[in-house]
């Protein structure tokens, strides 16, 4: 439904530009949150596929980012567009939500998948919205290759680890990002709401006032006011 959408917001360059560059961070940001997790698991077989993980993620951060460079040098303008639209089409995984240190196994497997599965679905509609730009699109598939594969073995290794409850993991993990989602939502509105409230005490209390102010200021005298003599008379207080 939101594909003219995309169409038009990967048609610009500079706007690809810094979505691709965008992209890259959050790309090398999660293989980061991965690396940590092959530290702390106590399992070697997804020690060693956490490794994977994280050197494909990295890989994915210096794609986008060498992709970036590439468009950037052919740029006209080189200026950053106002609009990126990163609200309606976010960078692939939303590792950002990831709390590495002190979760489970089957929870970070659970998240994972998730995450891979969001990847995969987002890469796809971006891939499909460049054909006129053939190199994005082709790192696009590169990408979605391997997201793929991440897609596919959090959730074997899921089913693993946890072979009767890794629906349920499944489940808790979907709502936990929903809830996450509705935060984020909700935090994006509470600001929107407070800045127009803002706005509209601004023009609409603050006249008001500002017109009792000046119209105080009128009625003042200019200048040294003579005190009455009758005000002045005690001379062992200081009023
Ligand atoms: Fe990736
Ligand atoms: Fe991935």
């Amino acid at each position: 439904m939101l594909t003219p959408v995309h169409r038009w917001i990967w048609s610009d360059t500079d706007r690809r530009v810094q979505k691709l560059l965008r992209f890259s961070e959050t790309e090398t940001d999660g293989g980061r949150d991965i690396l940590r997790a092959a530290e702390v698991t106590s399992d070697p077989l997804l020690r060693r596929l956490y490794l994977e993980h994280a050197i494909d993620e990295f890989r994915h951060g210096v794609l986008f980012r060498h992709r970036a460079a590439e468009l950037l040098k052919v740029s006209a303008s080189g200026s950053s567009p106002g609009f990126h639209g990163d609200w309606l089409a976010p960078g692939g995984h939303g590792l950002d939500d990831l709390q590495v240190d002190g979760e489970s196994d089957r929870n970070m497997l659970a998240f994972l998948h998730l995450s891979e599965k969001a990847a995969a679905s987002r890469f796809t509609v971006y891939r499909d919205v460049t054909q006129h730009d053939p190199s994005t699109r082709a790192v696009f598939e590169e990408i979605l290759h391997d997201e793929t594969f991440h897609m596919n073995y959090t959730l074997m290794q899921l089913a693993r680890v946890e072979p009767k409850r890794h629906r349920r993991h499944l489940w808790w993990a979907r709502l936990s990002r929903l809830w996450k989602a509705y935060l984020r939502l909700a935090t994006g509105l509470a600001g929107i709401l407070g800045s127009m409230l803002l706005t509209i005490q601004y023009f609409v209390l603050l006249p008001p006032f500002a017109w009792l102010a000046r119209r105080a200021a009128h009625q003042e005298r200019s200048g040294w006011t003579m005190v009455s003599p009758g005000h002045s008379d005690s001379l062992d207080r200081q009023y």
